[in-house]
């Protein structure tokens, strides 16, 4: 039979996708999340909707991966708050003296906070100045989230993430999303975000994706999907743009003998914002 999964179980595939080769991700702990299921629905999304999405995803982890430590390594942040972390693995991969807040739907950050108190307990990850927070970005969270956010990150500068998340949610919510970051941030602290642009609509991957999408994903409604111009970013008053980069300019950085077929890369889009 198969097996369909909900929005925040996609946060299972994405490390399952990490895991598959930990030495272009250097996510050495992605493969502690999988289950026997993840991997099954995996291997169905691969063949169903493109064969480069391990290798896409694993190229995202160590983009932002790097840019995250470097902008660490020259002092200019100190705290990293993912938005819809999922199961990524940033506080294990960076300098153990970040601090961090991860913020993701109630049922996922808390199974993944139980999940890596049991890891510390046993040593199968060292100890991190984590803050997990629950959020759902569809309801009115912004002024308790707030709230705590400020209280945990006082005057610290922040890189603020955003991955894989836009498409799942609509433009009023990513407005609202950018609006909160501002209101978080001071001048230079940075965001992050990735998504995709409407060009890749016409792409036989995307057009594979959706229908797998609609069918193996268990969405309250009919399921509509976020892709993002540039020019949303550009025009954003508070932040300007310090990086923009996509799957095949970041290959061609990590792994330059890649050959892709762009009609099968689910192609996404990569922005570093600086906050003005
Ligand atoms: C594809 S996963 C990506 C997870 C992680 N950022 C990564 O790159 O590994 C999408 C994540 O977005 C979160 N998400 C989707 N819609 C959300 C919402 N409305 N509120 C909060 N989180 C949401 C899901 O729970 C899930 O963890």
């Amino acid at each position: 039979m198969k097996q369909n999964i909900e929005i925040f179980e996609t946060a299972f595939v994405t490390a399952d996708f990490r895991a598959t080769d930990v030495a272009l991700s250097k996510d050495r702990y992605a493969h502690l999340w999988p289950s026997e299921g993840t991997k099954i629905y995996r291997k169905a999304y691969v063949d169903s909707v493109s064969r480069h999405e391990p290798f896409a995803h694993c190229l995202r982890n160590r983009y932002f991966l790097e840019a995250i430590e470097n902008l660490f390594n020259e002092q200019k942040i100190e705290l990293l708050i993912n938005f819809g972390c999922g199961f990524s693995m940033y506080p294990f991969l960076l300098p153990k003296t970040m601090a961090h807040i991860e913020i993701d739907m109630p049922h996922s950050i808390n199974y993944k906070k139980e999940k890596i108190a049991d890891w510390c307990a046993s040593k199968k990850l060292p100890k991190r100045n984590i803050s997990f927070l629950e959020a759902d970005f569809t309801s009115n969270y912004e002024p308790q989230l707030l709230e705590k956010i400020a209280s945990i990150k006082g005057n610290k500068r922040s890189f603020i993430l955003l991955e894989g998340v836009l498409f799942f949610i609509g433009r009023p919510e990513t407005e609202r999303l950018f609006k909160l970051f501002s209101t978080i941030q001071g001048t230079d602290e940075y965001v992050g975000s990735v998504s995709f642009q409407k060009e890749i609509e016409s792409r036989t991957a995307f057009k594979k994706l959706i229908q797998f999408t609609e069918e193996r994903l268990v969405a309250n409604e009919k399921f509509c999907y976020q892709t993002v111009e540039d020019r949303y970013y550009l025009n954003l008053d508070d932040y300007a743009m310090v990086d923009h980069q996509n799957t095949f300019t970041v290959a061609n950085k990590y792994v330059p003998a890649t050959i892709l077929d762009p009609d099968e890369v689910l192609d996404e889009h990569f922005y570093v914002l600086k906050k003005k």
